[in-house]
């Protein structure tokens, strides 16, 4: 028997109603804050996440799905949105349609993870990115637009923790603060930290092994190191988020899993706080275009995981739409009656209305049964009688009533009540 490689899952449709959910709620907010759908490639060339996400990151590390083509060319499974959306814009040209360019994806991400509940090797994010426009007015929107996302949804006791980690004018003397701090707990810190220390010290506050634990409380605060700008930056975010009424906790700890992150990151966390249970996160780029070889470009955006949005929908058993498979169900008994319901089923349709019709050799009854089942609102029923009459019986399955009327005013009828 073959399996879903580890790290994969299959929806099936009993549970597409949540992606439905999600994906539509998520459609429609950023819709509303007049953000545009981009679509960008399952795989790129490996170099640009490893110049964009950084090579000291566990993505770039350790996760990346990377392999050479038969053209002998190193390409990568996208683990993230943000290093393709730049790079598309440069491709493109988008410096020179209106700024700031606002876009929105929805699509699968791939990192050779270690799989548990809420983390897969593909997985599917809702990214955001806001390109062109540094003001801090913007990351109190995109902060806005994910409150409102996850609002919608229905999902409640949910935290931002945000946090601003510096720009390139402050960010080294923290490091170099942070180093010295790390460096007086080396012995104390696990194997990993202690490569940190030398490659990513700002990672070593994301450390969750208990041993590094004590290091970490008592590191230095980023935001008690930033320069001016950054300062006034961070202050004038906060502002507006306080008057836009959203409920932020300051967390001076907060890092990121990306090197690309400059002054704003944000990271929004369920009720029940676990190592791996961020719904999602995201911060300010300011520094990332030039990395991949554009002219100076701000952005920011951020990125849910849907199946952890998922998750907590189940969890906090929010009532989700289900699907309707069928608006009718044509039931028919008898040869001559199974030619005249294909025929009707396809008018139906072509009247844009959702029909189903009874395959294979089941009982009438065991065609109604099957209507109920898809949550159908009538039954059209064709037997022997309404083949020599050239009438169909309606049921409607609600409200179990019937009557018998020509297929065309049975037509009419439900174009006038379905659309
Ligand atoms: P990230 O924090 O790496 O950020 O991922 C965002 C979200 O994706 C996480 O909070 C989590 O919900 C989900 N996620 C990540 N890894 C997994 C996994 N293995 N299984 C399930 N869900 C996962 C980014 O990807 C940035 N590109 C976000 C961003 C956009 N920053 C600026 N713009």
């Amino acid at each position: 028997m073959y399996q879903a490689p580890r790290g994969t899952q299959d929806v099936l449709p009993e549970d597409e109603k949540y992606w439905r959910y999600v994906e539509a709620t998520a459609t429609r907010q950023a819709e509303l804050f007049g953000y545009a759908q981009i679509r960008i490639p399952t795989f790129e060339h490996t170099p640009l996440f490893v110049r964009g996400v950084g090579d000291t990151t566990d993505i770039v590390g350790k996760e990346m799905y990377t392999f050479d083509d038969k053209g002998g060319e190193s390409l990568t499974l996208r683990p993230e949105a943000t290093a393709s959306i730049m790079r598309a814009y440069l491709e493109h040209g988008l410096a020179s349609s209106p700024q700031p360019v606002k876009v929105y994806f929805l699509g699968s991400m791939f990192r050779y993870d270690r799989p548990q509940a809420g983390r897969y090797r593909e997985f599917h994010q809702f990214d955001c990115e806001v390109i062109g426009d540094g003001s801090p007015t913007v990351d109190a929107e995109v902060i806005l637009l994910a409150w409102r996302f996850f609002e919608t949804l229905g999902l409640r006791n949910l935290t931002v923790h945000l946090n601003s980690i510096g720009d390139r004018n402050c960010r080294p003397g923290y490091l170099s603060i942070l180093t010295e701090h790390f460096s007086l707990h080396r012995d104390r810190l696990c194997p990993d930290c202690r490569r940190r220390l030398e490659t990513n010290p700002l990672r070593l506050l994301d450390c969750k092994n208990e041993q590094c634990q004590f290091a970490i409380a008592t590191a230095p605060a980023g935001i008690e190191h930033l320069c001016e700008e950054c300062a006034r930056h961070f202050t004038a975010l906060r502002e507006m988020l306080d008057a836009l009424d959203i409920p932020v906790e300051l967390s001076p700890r907060l890092v990121r899993g990306l090197d690309y992150y400059t002054r704003t990151v944000f990271e929004i966390f369920p009720a029940t706080v676990g190592a791996q249970s961020a719904l999602g996160g995201g911060g300010r780029y300011d520094g990332l275009m030039e990395q991949l070889g554009g002219k100076p470009t701000p952005g920011i955006g951020f990125a849910m995981g849907i199946e952890r949005v998922i998750l907590n929908i189940r969890e906090q058993g929010i009532p989700v739409p289900g699907i309707r498979r069928a608006v009718v169900y044509v039931a028919h008994q008898g040869d001559q009656a199974r030619v005249m319901a294909m025929r009707l089923a396809d008018e139906i349709r072509r009247a844009g209305i959702q029909c189903v019709v009874g395959l294979g050799a089941r009982s009438l009854k065991s065609q109604l049964k099957q209507a109920n089942n898809l949550g159908a609102r009538f039954a059209f029923i064709l037997g022997e009688q309404e083949v020599a009459e050239e009438t169909v019986t309606v049921r409607n399955l609600a409200e179990s009533q019937q009557w018998q009327e020509s297929r065309q005013a049975a037509i009419e009828r439900l174009l006038s009540t379905e659309r």
